[in-house]
């Protein structure tokens, strides 16, 4: 067999469906730009159909062009975007289409219709659904479900002998008896490429709502004598669309709960699924330890050991194996292995922990870079600094790297020990082994191995508290004190 003699249930095309306005939504934001699980409902679409490695993909638009358009090239330079015309519904929005895709030559083979608002939906489930079609010859197959509720979808119309698909009803169309059937269209099929160029030249308006509708084109290839048939699945989610908020955050709960639990199967132990949320972009180690209220988004990635939370919220944030992360807010950090952060920190982006670091309770940081095993245990902040290695940076320390018009850096070497409240006016460097006192205002450097002390004398004015606050707690702790000392 020569390669292009092999069998490939790799379809012709996916035309994905995104031209509808969302008005449900209530948003100015449009609908298939909502997210879930952060990507957005049109990315999770794309992303089932690019599994299929289809020969070509489109995306139907309209409402709110520009927008869409601009978001799906970002995440797909390849998609073919096809602008819907005023002639409504979802039959006229696939013509569209086919005529796009058949501009330079004409499509053969299996095409994939799905919508750009249905984010379950999987790879695996559309596989199947080709791969029924495929090997059944089919001219269309449908994706159905039995649901308890059917209101509002478009009914299969069975036949009641031999139980094969005569067609779809649309509910708004549908009799007493067609709407009590409970196996709905998902609005996800696959077609033979010819059948459906063909029978979408004979879809009419004429209907309840007065659009093309997709679903007459069931009917129409079963005249023509072409094989229709159903693959129902028994997994609503995967073909459920979110029209409103609340089925959006439904549809977003239920990802969630998926992926939490691919996690765990996956080895990660995650102690509060509820309230546990994590992208489908986060990667993580098998026995990484995720605690109660933690929220992982975008490229972070979790090595092995390490544990996370609780009551963390951390985006593009890379974590090495065995690191502890607390209470902890972060963005496009890096800590490094077996290091510490937390609890009530705010890692901002650019910082970089080294391994065995630790960065501690009320800490703020921004493109920082700290070497391996320096801590700064307490209450400070510390920006566009680079710190060496097993530095101690003392509680309550400062980078004054803003002087109101520009940033400035400070550079701190390795073996460095710093006192409480010590000020690093940037831009400034301190030298390798170098110490400053409690209150130092550093605005010079400091060489390596000096001490820096910012010396204000001491005065104690004796009596004071008797004096200015008489009958005061204070001035009969002092009384007391003079007492026992005179004793
Ligand atoms: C459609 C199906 C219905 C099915 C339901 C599943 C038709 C006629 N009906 O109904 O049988 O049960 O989906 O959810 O197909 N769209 C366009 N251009 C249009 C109209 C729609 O691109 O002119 C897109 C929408 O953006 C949406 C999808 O097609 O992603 C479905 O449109 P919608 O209006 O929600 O179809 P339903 O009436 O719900
Ligand atoms: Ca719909």
């Amino acid at each position: 067999m020569s390669p292009q003699d092999i069998p490939t249930d790799n379809p012709a095309a996916v035309i994905i469906l995104a031209a509808g306005a969302g008005t449900r939504m209530k948003s100015r934001t449009p609908k298939i730009l909502h997210t879930i699980g952060g990507i957005s409902m049109v990315g999770h679409a794309l992303a089932a159909a690019q599994g299929l490695n289809p020969g070509k993909l489109a995306v139907v638009v309209r409402h709110e062009r520009d927008l869409v358009a601009a978001h799906v090239g970002g995440l797909d330079a390849g998609v073919i975007l096809v602008d819907q015309d005023e002639i409504p519904g979802t039959g006229r929005a696939v013509q569209q289409a086919m005529d796009a895709l058949d501009a330079r030559e004409t499509l053969n083979g299996t095409v994939v219709v799905t919508y750009g608002d249905v984010p379950l939906l999987t790879t695996d489930l559309l596989q199947e659904l080709v791969a029924v079609h495929n090997a059944d010859n089919n001219a269309v197959t449908v994706l159905t479900a039995v649901l308890d509720d059917a209101a509002g979808y478009g009914r299969i119309l069975r036949d009641a002998a031999d139980g094969t698909v005569l067609g779809i009803r649309e509910h708004k169309d549908a009799t007493d008896a067609e709407r009590d059937i409970r196996e709905i269209n998902s609005g996800i099929y696959a077609f033979d490429a010819a059948v459906l160029r063909s029978a979408l030249k004979r879809v009419t308006t004429e209907n309840s709502q007065g659009e093309m509708y997709l679903t007459d084109v069931l009917g129409l290839a079963r005249n023509d004598g072409g094989r229709v048939a159903a693959v129902s699945t028994t997994d609503r989610w995967q073909v459920e669309g979110a029209n409103d908020r609340v089925q959006l955050a439904a549809l977003g709960a239920e990802h969630n709960r998926r992926i939490v639990e691919g996690w765990m199967r996956a080895g990660v132990s995650i102690v509060d699924p509820a309230t546990t949320w994590i992208d489908s972009t986060v990667q993580l180690e098998a026995d990484v330890t995720i605690l109660p209220g933690t929220q992982l988004h975008g490229t972070t990635t979790v090595a092995r050991d390490a544990v996370v939370g609780p009551d963390s919220t951390l985006t593009d944030v890379q974590i090495a194996a065995g690191a502890e992360v607390t209470r902890t807010h972060g963005t496009g950090a890096i800590i490094g292995e077996g290091a510490h952060v937390g609890p009530f920190t705010y890692l901002r982006p650019g910082t970089v922990l080294g391994a065995d670091g630790k960065i501690g309770a009320f800490y703020e940081t921004k493109n920082v870079t700290i070497g391996r095993g320096s801590k700064l245990s307490h209450l400070g902040y510390a920006g566009d600094a680079e710190i060496g290695e097993d530095t101690n940076i003392g509680c309550g320390n400062i980078t004054a790297n803003f002087d109101g018009v520009n940033k400035h850096r400070t550079k701190i070497g390795s073996g460095v020990r710093t006192g409480s409240n010590t000020v690093f006016v940037a831009p400034v460097n301190v030298g390798d082994g170098a110490f400053t006192g409690a209150g130092a205002i550093v605005r010079r450097d400091v060489p390596a191995g000096a001490l820096s002390l910012t010396v204000a004398p001491q005065r104690n004015a004796e009596g004071w508290t008797a004096a200015n606050r008489p009958g005061s707690i204070s001035a009969d702790a002092a009384e007391q004190a003079a007492a026992t000392a005179a004793n």
